[in-house]
């Protein structure tokens, strides 16, 4: 279970001063569960892992087992929400170095961004393999992903002929969309993502799911982790015991005292990706109305020979929360050598898990020596079920900071800006005007 360790960061909370804080997460947490907050209509994730049914899991272990099956290689396609859980997950708990192999297919990740190399390397590798695509998309018409399955379709019709639709499991809304429309015109296997859980806060669904249990994850308890810590939140009332509302009050505290930027570190970089996935959580769910404290990540202890200097001495607006797994999976012992050439012998006997650990401690001690508070989220491991737990920890956090900050932390409003630039300057229809005038702006006249 997680636990919020503040031993680096209660100096900096000064009691008089943080008991409103506390007592505004309590109150936004009673908002969320009145189901009478902003953004209302968002709330299917808050009671998800209670209401997931049976047949869908087994529906989506099929489906998996049949595409594991016939495949070396999986392409999931998706951005923001529609690829970042899963692909945490799965670089978390995945082996590093695997051969990929039909039966305990790759995992490869595509429709995140626009470079075509990635998407041509990516074809090139795909040609003399067995391939499948996971098609993830819950308004079914956003761009990045569109282009590359439009791609990756044209690859599978050219390699499987009428079989290719057997090859495509497409994970969108029940009924609109053109992914919707593309799925019922071919036939393809589809997943429905639910209208009341919102892209980032999908990852419980198929569209999280699905990726996992094609890569062998036991989403069994991926789910029973999101379940164990869900009756821990909803039931504790006391903020100080409850480690979501504490989290909360704390971030806003922070906020309120000028530290505007939070980075969540990790010792263990196969954490990366779950930095990603928050990134995103709080960065859409808070980042508007001019409010909103800037999600940055940092693994360490790489990024102590980068960043590590702004964080120490730079300027003091930034507050860290350190992701702390106890147990690590498998550990290396340091040898003595008889010559000691690279002066290591003082290490000998020690284990590599311990030579992090202090260098955890050293670095959680120098920043907040250096006016940085740390926060430590401990929990057990970096296994599926844990990470279940972690993901809802942050989902249920989240609403509860957004609640207490004044905003709707469902909704995105701000992605769309870029978007109806790009369609404006790629002439889609009914955006020409404005295309006109933003190359008459680029072009500066
Ligand atoms: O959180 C969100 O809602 C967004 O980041 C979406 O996940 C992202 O834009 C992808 O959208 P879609 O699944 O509709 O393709």
């Amino acid at each position: 279970m997680i636990r919020l360790e503040t031993r680096f960061a209660s100096s900096f909370v000064p009691s008089g001063e943080f008991e409103p804080f506390l007592a505004k997460a309590e109150s936004a947490r009673k908002t969320l569960h009145s189901l009478q907050g902003k953004g209302n209509e968002y709330l299917g994730w808050l009671d998800l892992p209670k209401r997931i049914q049976e047949s869908e899991i087994e529906r989506i272990i099929q489906a998996a087992q049949r595409l594991r099956a016939s495949s070396e290689v999986v392409v999931v396609i998706g951005i923001g929400g529609s690829y970042l859980g899963s692909r945490a997950v799965l670089e978390a708990t995945l082996p590093f170095f695997q051969k990929p192999s039909k039966g305990n297919p790759e995992v490869v990740f595509a429709g995140h961004h626009l470079e075509s190399r990635y998407l041509s390397e990516l074809m090139e590798y795909l040609e003399d393999k067995d391939f499948s695509v996971n098609v993830i998309s819950k308004s079914g018409t956003t761009t990045e992903p569109a282009i590359a399955f439009r791609l990756f379709w044209e690859l599978l019709r050219k390699k499987y002929g009428n079989a290719a639709a057997s090859r495509v499991v497409a994970t969108t809304d029940s009924s609109k969309g053109a992914l919707k429309t593309f799925a019922d015109s071919e036939g393809f296997e589809t997943f429905t993502i639910p209208d009341d859980v919102g892209g980032r806060y999908s990852v419980l669904t198929p569209v999280g799911l699905f990726p996992l249990a094609v890569a062998g994850i036991q989403i069994r308890n991926f789910i029973l982790g999101f379940q164990n810590i869900l009756e821990v939140l909803h039931s504790e009332s006391d903020p100080l015991r409850n480690p979501a509302t504490h989290y909360s009050a704390l971030r806003n505290y922070f906020l309120s005292s000028g530290r505007h930027v939070e980075v969540l570190a990790n010792f263990n970089p196969s954490l990366r990706y779950i930095s990603e996935w928050w990134k995103q959580l709080f960065g859409e769910s808070e980042g508007k109305e001019n409010k909103g404290i800037f999600p940055a990540s940092m693994d360490f202890t790489t990024d102590l020979h980068s960043l590590g200097q702004y964080v120490q001495d730079g300027k003091r607006i930034l507050f860290e929360t350190v992701l702390s797994p106890v147990e690590i999976r498998s550990d290396l012992t340091l040898k003595p050598t008889p010559d000691n050439l690279d002066s290591l012998n003082f290490l000998a006997g020690n284990t590599l898990g311990h030579v992090n650990e202090q260098a955890r401690l050293g670095t959680l001690l120098a920043h907040a020596d250096g006016g940085v508070p740390c926060l430590e989220l401990i929990f057990s491991d970096i296994s599926p079920m844990s990470l279940g737990e972690l993901m809802y920890f942050f989902e249920y956090s989240c609403a509860i900071s957004g609640y207490s900050l004044g905003v709707n932390p469902f909704d995105q409003p701000g992605v769309e800006a870029y978007k109806k630039n790009m369609f404006a300057l790629l002439n889609k229809n009914g955006f020409e005007k404005e295309g006109e005038l933003l190359r008459k702006r680029i072009l500066g006249n």
